[in-house]
């Protein structure tokens, strides 16, 4: 029962109130063992999706194809390299014109405002895939997977994000765990932490959802007690190369490495990452940041991603699970 999903966009998780993400959190599971058992139904036939990508992405794009592969839907793939959307045409126009040959858009790009136009200009679903400001997807396949590990409900259930909070994993992750009614621990320098203005409009919801929400400077006292201990990569897709020198100054105190994780006091607390993930030398980026900071590390360390504590690859497996019922709630 979509009851009041279909043929809605997910351009923030604002857009949702704690029974939808309960229902797409179960139809994700459900679609998840359908996949495993090899008896998922088609339910997007005949659907066309438009997969728009400003920015680079290995498991958002993968997610919405293969989803809409296994649930019999056609997607084309647009970037602004191959196609005239920015440089020579504008949003506007372009959601004018996809929303003439697509059932539903995923867009990932800078700006929230892009995602709004596009699903103010097209009239069909739209899915944002990541913004600056938030990446709603991401956070789903994350509820499932505390979900997945977790030995108790999520509203009894405590995790900390760590790291750069004002960005879009941060805000999202805050908003997600607020809606959920979880213990939400957010650990970064004051001057990471998310907008003023979301965190109050988070502390009113909570007064219904039942969530605690600790913005909490001293990484270590932060996740006391944490099921789980997130974190994200400190520079993100968009900022300037220029920032990286303040930024590690900035995050080193917050840095998942093996004292953190004990910090938690809980012999089962689980690490998590959207991903990609600076955990060592095998990257360029990795390479190129340790010639100029001599860091072999960034912001977990290779022991910690690598343990058994770590669950980032069913998170990134969730995020076709929770990507798929998305697509299904909205489309079918
Ligand atoms: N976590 C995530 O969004 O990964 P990609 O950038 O590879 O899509
Ligand atoms: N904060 C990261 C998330 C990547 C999934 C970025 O925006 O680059």
């Amino acid at each position: 029962m979509s009851f009041n999903l279909r043929n809605r966009s997910l351009l923030d998780l604002q857009d949702l109130d704690p029974r939808d993400v309960r229902y797409l959190l179960d139809l994700a599971f459900e679609l998840k063992r359908a996949k495993a058992a090899g008896n998922e139904v088609p339910r997007l036939e005949g659907k066309n999706i438009a997969l728009v990508f400003e920015k680079a992405s290995t498991r958002t794009r993968c997610a919405f194809e293969v989803a809409v592969h296994d649930q019999g839907g056609h997607v084309t793939f647009i970037d602004p390299q191959s196609s005239q959307m920015g440089h020579k045409e504008s949003i506007r126009d372009t959601g004018r014109v996809l929303g003439r040959m697509f059932d539903g858009i995923e867009y990932r790009g800078f700006h929230q405002s892009v995602v709004q136009e596009l699903a103010r200009s097209s009239h069909v679903p739209v899915w944002n895939g990541l913004t600056d400001e938030s990446h709603p997807t991401q956070v789903l396949a994350d509820l499932m997977t505390m979900q997945e590990f977790g030995e108790r409900p999520l509203h009894d259930m405590a995790f900390c994000y760590l790291g750069d909070a004002r960005f879009n994993m941060g805000c999202s992750l805050l908003v997600g765990g607020t809606l959920m009614g979880m213990d939400v621990r957010i650990a970064s320098p004051v001057a990471l932490q998310p907008p003023a203005a979301l965190v109050a409009q988070m502390r009113e919801l909570a007064r219904s959802t039942g969530a605690n929400i600790t913005l909490e400077p001293d990484a270590h006292k932060a996740v006391h007690m944490a099921d789980f201990i997130y974190t994200d990569v400190w520079v993100s897709m968009g900022e300037p190369e220029a920032v990286w020198k303040e930024r590690i100054a900035e995050l080193m105190p917050y840095q998942v490495n093996t004292a953190l994780m004990q910090a938690s006091g809980m012999p089962r607390t689980r690490f998590m990452h959207c991903l990609p993930a600076m955990h060592n030398q095998d990257t360029e980026l990795g390479r190129e940041v340790f010639k100029k900071y001599g860091l072999t590390e960034v912001e977990v360390t290779d022991k910690v991603f690598e343990s058994d504590a770590s669950i980032v690859f069913t998170q990134a497996e969730n995020r076709l699970h929770t990507i798929k019922a998305i697509l299904v709630a909205t489309l079918a």
